[in-house]
C-alpha cells in the first residue's frame, strides 16, 4: 500500500526535529547557560568599573560595549587579555583612554566572558570556547 505523501512528510520533519533536538539538545544548553553565568560575574568583576554593569559605559570617559567592535571576536579576545591604546569610537563618540590588560584571566574565564558578551550584546547562543581563546592569543599581535 503506498504511505500517503503527507504522512511521509511529517515522518521526515519528525526525524529532522528528533535529530535537531539530540544533536545540539539540553547538554550543549546547560553549558551555555553555566558559561553565561560566569561570564556575567567576570563581566561585573573586571569589567564593569569602567563599561558599567549593563555594558552602557560611562559618559565620555568609557565606551559602551558596541557590536561593531565585537565584529572581530580574535581582536577583543587579545584587548581583554593585553588591553589596549588607540583611538576608538562608540555612538559617535571616540574614546582615547587606554584599557588595561587583565594578565592573571585564565583562557577559560575569558571565553565565559566572551560568550556572555556576545550572547548579551552581539545576539549570539553559540559558547565561544577555550580552544578558540587559545587560538587567538597565540596570534595576538601588539597593537
Ligand atoms: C579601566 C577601564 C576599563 C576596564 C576595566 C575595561 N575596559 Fe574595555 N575599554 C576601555 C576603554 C578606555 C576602551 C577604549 C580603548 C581605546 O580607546 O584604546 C575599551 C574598549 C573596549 C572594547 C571595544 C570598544 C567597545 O566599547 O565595544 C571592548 C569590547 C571592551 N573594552 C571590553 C572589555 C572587557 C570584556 C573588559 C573586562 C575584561 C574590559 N573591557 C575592561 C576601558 C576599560
Amino acid at each position: 500500500m503506498m504511505v500517503p505523501v503527507f504522512f511521509r512528510f511529517s515522518v521526515l520533519r519528525f526525524a529532522f526535529l528528533f535529530v535537531l533536538l539530540f544533536s545540539c539538545g539540553s547538554e550543549e544548553s546547560t553549558k551555555h547557560a553555566q558559561y553565561v553565568a560566569e561570564g556575567y560575574s567576570l563581566f561585573q568583576t573586571h569589567c564593569a568599573n569602567c563599561h558599567q554593569r549593563d555594558g552602557k559605559g560611562l559618559g565620555n570617559l568609557y565606551p559602551a560595549i558596541s557590536v561593531d567592535y565585537l565584529k572581530d571576536k580574535a581582536k577583543v579576545i587579545c584587548w581583554i587579555k593585553n588591553g589596549v591604546n588607540q583611538s576608538v569610537t562608540v555612538n559617535g563618540k571616540t574614546f582615547n583612554r587606554p584599557m588595561p590588560a587583565n594578565p592573571s584571566l585564565k583562557e577559560l574565564e575569558i571565553a565565559e566572558i566572551m560568550t556572555y558578551m556576545y550572547t548579551t550584546w552581539g545576539k549570539e547562543s553559540k559558547i565561544i570556547t577555550t580552544e578558540s581563546v587559545q587560538k587567538a592569543l597565540e596570534q595576538c599581535v601588539s597593537n
